[in-house]
């Protein structure tokens, strides 16, 4: 039986957070909201609640899980020899978007981090995390709260979608502000690098970090993966996601003749389209979804994953998305659609 619970997102209910602590404290699950997406929460220092995480999602033993910690007295618990440079990313970015890859402590089993010796840490912003963690005391382990390979969850609707039944409580604090997940840095090799790009764009960490390096890799399942988290096939809609690039116009025209043609051969077909862009797919056989404003990448990084499951929903076969700029916000948003077109990319 998985139990809802609506509360305030910034000032939640101290009772409904007191009994999803116990839950945790349990051994139990609890899904929770973050500021990036929903997370699926269990005591980071218990292997038998560890181990139920990775059953609820159907993820692989081999992808490691983020640890949730309210403060920096936690931090020192579950990690050792920690580099000089984390203070100041501390200090400018914690609470926030922000997961630092580091030495692991003996106090976190080696489940967590799929037998790895390092540990990913993030200190969560949003209130209903703080709360929970703190009221738990115990640090959290917990992945975005999606079964295995599907799109994150940015609603406590997604998160019962993929996992009622196999997870005892869900906060539902409504829909979560950033709705792309933590940038991944590891800090544990030299030079630092970013694992996984998302809510903290690269050019603010380069500005504490100037050699931080950055390689997008889109391994296939076959090949074994520095950080599994880079699978392809991984955001995956049921339907196919087909992203296309190149110059705006062109890409457009592109997508306008793929759409007549996949519609006369009987297929339903869903856009997914900036403001600016909607105009240019009027009267077309498709449905539109809005990703909000080309100008406001952020906005389009709050929605991305929602309009996803929701054009799956609508039952299409395929979705089209035209690529946007890489910077900032957007290179995360560029890394969730390559996966989601699981490395098909039309370059028109
Ligand atoms: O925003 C987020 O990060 C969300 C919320 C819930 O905090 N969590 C999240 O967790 O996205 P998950 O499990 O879906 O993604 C964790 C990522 C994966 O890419 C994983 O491979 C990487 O972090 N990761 C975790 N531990 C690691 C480690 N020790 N070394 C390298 N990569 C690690
Ligand atoms: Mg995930």
């Amino acid at each position: 039986m998985t139990q809802l619970i609506t509360l305030d997102p910034q000032q939640p209910e101290p009772a409904a957070i007191a009994l999803a602590a116990t839950i945790l404290r349990a051994g139990k699950l609890v899904a929770f909201p973050t500021e990036t997406v929903y997370g699926l929460g269990a005591n980071a220092l218990d292997p038998l609640a560890v181990e139920r995480i990775y059953k609820a999602k159907g993820r692989p033993a081999s992808d490691p899980l983020i640890v949730h910690i309210a403060d920096l007295d936690q931090l020192d618990m579950i990690t050792i020899d920690l580099p000089a440079i984390v203070p100041l990313l501390a200090r400018y970015f914690w609470p926030g978007p922000l997961t630092l890859v580091l030495r692991r402590s003996a106090l976190i089993p080696a489940s967590v981090s799929a037998g790895l010796d390092t540990v990913a840490v993030r200190i969560p912003r949003h209130p209903v995390a703080h709360a929970l963690i703190e009221a738990a005391g115990l640090p959290i382990a917990a992945p975005s709260a999606n079964r295995f390979a599907r799109p994150s969850p940015t609603t406590a609707q997604h998160v019962y979608d993929d996992l009622a039944g196999r997870v005892d409580m869900i906060l539902d604090g409504g829909p979560t502000t950033i709705g792309l997940e933590s940038t991944v840095v590891d800090l544990s090799g030299d030079p630092p690098a970013v694992l996984r790009p998302g809510g903290l764009s690269v050019e603010a960490l380069r500005r504490f970090i100037p050699n931080i390096h950055f390689t997008p890799r889109y391994t296939t399942p076959e090949k074994a993966s520095p950080s599994p988290g880079t699978l392809l096939k991984h955001y995956s809609p049921d339907a196919e996601l087909i992203l296309v690039s190149g110059m705006r116009t062109a890409v457009l025209e592109y997508i306008r003749a793929e759409i007549v043609r996949r519609h006369t051969a009987g297929q339903r077909i869903g856009i997914l389209a900036v403001d600016e862009d909607r105009a240019f797919f009027d009267g077309l056989p498709a449905q539109l979804l809005a990703l909000g404003s080309e100008g406001n990448l952020a906005q389009v990084g709050t929605h991305l994953f929602a309009r996803i499951r929701e054009l799956d929903q609508a039952g299409v076969d395929c979705m089209f998305v035209r690529s946007l700029e890489q910077t900032g916000i957007g290179l995360a948003i560029w890394d969730r659609l390559v996966r989601a077109a699981e490395g098909r990319v039309v370059e028109v």
